[in-house]
């Protein structure tokens, strides 16, 4: 079939709600949009551990420090559903390690700023995993199947994240007017950088047109973000803390809140390496493939001695 019906029938797929499986024809940019797209989610869930992890030697009990261990051994095995997910579209997981590592890669820009107290550990997941499960839900929707399904198991493990952040800034606000402070600096710290893990304006976005009419992203970055005020607004209310926008206040004509301008100039600054934690993440993410190689390695040894197991039987079963 000419390449042009090939994309014609692709397309069509597309539109019919049909998803695209790994052994369909699909067009190369398709695929390298999603080789893009799905291993910088991996990235962003496993570089996300790091900020977390700084907290859980100095969780203030036993239930919060159960909590968020659980919480980061979810995030490990997020990244690896989407660097599977990844793996069927032909590249290996070797080459996306070395995309993140090299800088090639990006990951979200939200994990490089520092959890200071541990009200942050709270805001993250109320705001991040909050911002996350917003995009993500969209994601369950999206035209590849395998990412898709990733999202649907995803989604289900983000939402204990979220409920567990907001529930430990509930109890911080009503303990104290100290702990209420803590809560208040977080969000100060916390707000905007959420707010910008939903991407760049849809008019600065050079991927959102074309990843809107391959159904790879549904619902477009600006809309995510106002959705995600939208319901966060409320909630804030709830702590009784202050959303760090004076421009923040509901528009009854629009049935939205109005919220101030995003400072992209930071935003760009941390996408590219100048953030605050950028380079203590690359340096503890590559220490740590280092140090786990002899793990890789004892992986492989005994998957090949299974392999030759199974194959000494089956010739004996067969001869
Ligand atoms: N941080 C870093 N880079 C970002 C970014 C962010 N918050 N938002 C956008 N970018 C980058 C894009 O990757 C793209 O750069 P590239 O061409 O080098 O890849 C550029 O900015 C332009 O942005 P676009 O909006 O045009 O790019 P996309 O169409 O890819 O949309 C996105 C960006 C909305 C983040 C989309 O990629 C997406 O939905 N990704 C899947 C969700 C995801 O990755 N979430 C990250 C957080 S995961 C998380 O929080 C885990 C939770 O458990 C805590």
């Amino acid at each position: 079939m000419a390449i042009q019906n090939l994309e014609t029938h692709f397309q069509e797929k597309v539109d019919q709600e049909i998803k695209i499986e790994p052994k369909d024809w699909m067009p190369d940019a398709y695929r390298q949009t999603l080789i893009r797209q799905i291993s910088q989610h991996a990235h962003s869930e496993v570089v996300g551990m790091l900020p977390e992890g700084n907290w859980v030697t100095r969780a203030p009990s036993l239930k919060r420090k159960l909590a968020l261990l659980a919480k980061i051994q979810d995030e490990a095995g997020h990244g690896l559903y989407l660097y599977s997910a990844t793996e069927t579209l032909g590249i290996s997981r070797s080459e996306l390690i070395d995309q993140l590592h090299s800088g090639k890669a990006k990951y979200s820009s939200i994990f490089n700023y520092p959890t200071l107290s541990w009200s942050d550990i709270g805001a993250i997941g109320w705001l991040v995993d909050g911002a996350a499960i917003m995009n993500q839900v969209a994601l369950c929707r999206t035209s590849y199947g395998p990412y898709a399904r990733a999202m649907v198991r995803i989604c289900k493990e983000e939402s204990f994240h979220q409920r567990q952040g907001y529930d430990i800034l509930l109890t911080m606000c009503r303990n104290s007017e100290t702990q209420r402070q803590m809560v208040q600096d977080s969000v100060n710290r916390w707000w905007w950088p959420s707010l910008m893990m939903f991407g760049p304006n849809d008019s600065e976005s050079p991927h959102s047109a074309q990843s809107m009419k391959w159904k790879i992203k549904r619902v477009s970055n600006d809309d995510l973000r106002q959705r995600f005020v939208d319901m966060t607004v409320p909630q804030a209310e709830i702590l009784g803390i202050k959303l760090p926008d004076p421009e923040l206040k509901w528009n009854e004509e629009r049935k939205h809140y109005d919220f101030g301008n995003i400072d992209w100039d930071e935003f760009w600054r941390v996408v590219n390496g100048h953030g605050p934690c950028n380079k203590s993440r690359m340096e503890a993410r590559i220490k740590a493939h280092e140090e786990g190689e002899w793990v890789r390695d004892a992986a492989m040894a005994y998957a090949e001695k299974q392999a030759e197991r199974q194959d000494v039987q089956s010739k004996i079963q067969y001869s």
